[in-house]
């Protein structure tokens, strides 16, 4: 298998990706090709309307789905060319994914959900446990292990989720909406800590939201319409790149 860490390229590189869903013989398109670099350490926002197909380019970018068309090399592999136990592997390692529903599992305790990524990797219980605690006292949850996850708050679960998603010490994390279920003073205090992650450890974070106020703690936004990328550039860009951005759609529509 190729190695874990290849210098230079991107960390996610997919071109002209293209992505249909299929009901019998009924092909229904939502990705019209879409190109996007993603280098490490970036912090990348997705925005767009519901049905643009946010989550439909995650699942992609995630592994958890394949491309209908075109490429996508993560760390330099492409993976495409993986089969599916392979893809399995380089998915463990390389990516942490959080939900907007949590996902937690709620018959084990709070540490036993965060290790379980590394017992699914072989790691020994023990050890499995003990990453588990430090890394649930980075988000500030040590003291709640125990517990199960119907006995936290949602911003308390969705701490656990980051724990769980970091455990394995992933370069890469994505999140779909990691806020959706969150209320405003929660939300940003999520978002800080992502904020904190990516500037530490250099960890990549791509992140869909519907909030403009979540995006803006991303270094870049992407905006996806209709399956098309309409604007990559800074989160928060200066008038400048604005008039170029209105410019090229008006050039793009005409
Ligand atoms: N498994 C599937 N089978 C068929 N169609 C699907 C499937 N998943 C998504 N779609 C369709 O693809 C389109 C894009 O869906 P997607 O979930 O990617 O949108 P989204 O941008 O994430 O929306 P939201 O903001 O509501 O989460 C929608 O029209 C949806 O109905
Ligand atoms: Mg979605």
């Amino acid at each position: 298998m190729a190695p874990l860490l290849v210098g230079g390229q991107p960390l996610i590189d997919i071109r002209a990706v293209r992505k249909s869903y299929f009901s019998g013989s009924v092909e229904t398109p939502v990705l019209h090709g879409i190109d996007l670099q993603v280098p490490r350490g970036d912090f990348l926002a997705v925005m767009g309307q519901s049905g643009s197909g946010k989550s439909t380019l995650m699942n992609i970018l995630g592994c958890l789905d394949l491309a209908t068309d075109g490429s996508y090399l993560l760390n330099g592999v492409d993976v495409r060319s993986l089969s599916r136990a392979e893809l399995a592997v380089i998915r463990n390692r390389t990516i942490g994914f959080v939900f907007q529903s949590f996902n937690l599992i709620k018959r084990m305790s709070v540490a036993e959900n965060v290790a379980l990524p590394l017992i699914y990797a072989g790691v020994s219980r023990g050890k499995a446990q003990a990453k588990a605690l430090a890394e649930l006292e980075k988000v500030g949850l040590k003291e709640l292990a125990k517990r199960t996850p119907s006995q936290l708050s949602g911003g308390q679960q969705q701490r656990v989720a980051i724990a769980r998603a970091l455990v394995a010490d992933p370069p890469l994390l994505l999140a779909d909406e990691p806020t959706g279920n969150l209320d405003t003073q929660t939300s940003v205090d999520i978002m800080r800590s992502l904020q904190r992650l990516n500037e530490e450890t250099g960890i990549t974070i791509l992140l869909v939201t519907h909030e403009p106020d979540v995006a803006a703690y991303a270094r870049r936004l992407v905006r996806v319409s209709d399956g098309r990328v309409l604007y990559d550039g800074p989160a928060a860009p200066g008038l400048e790149q604005l008039a170029a951005s209105h410019a090229q759609q008006m050039l793009a529509a005409s």
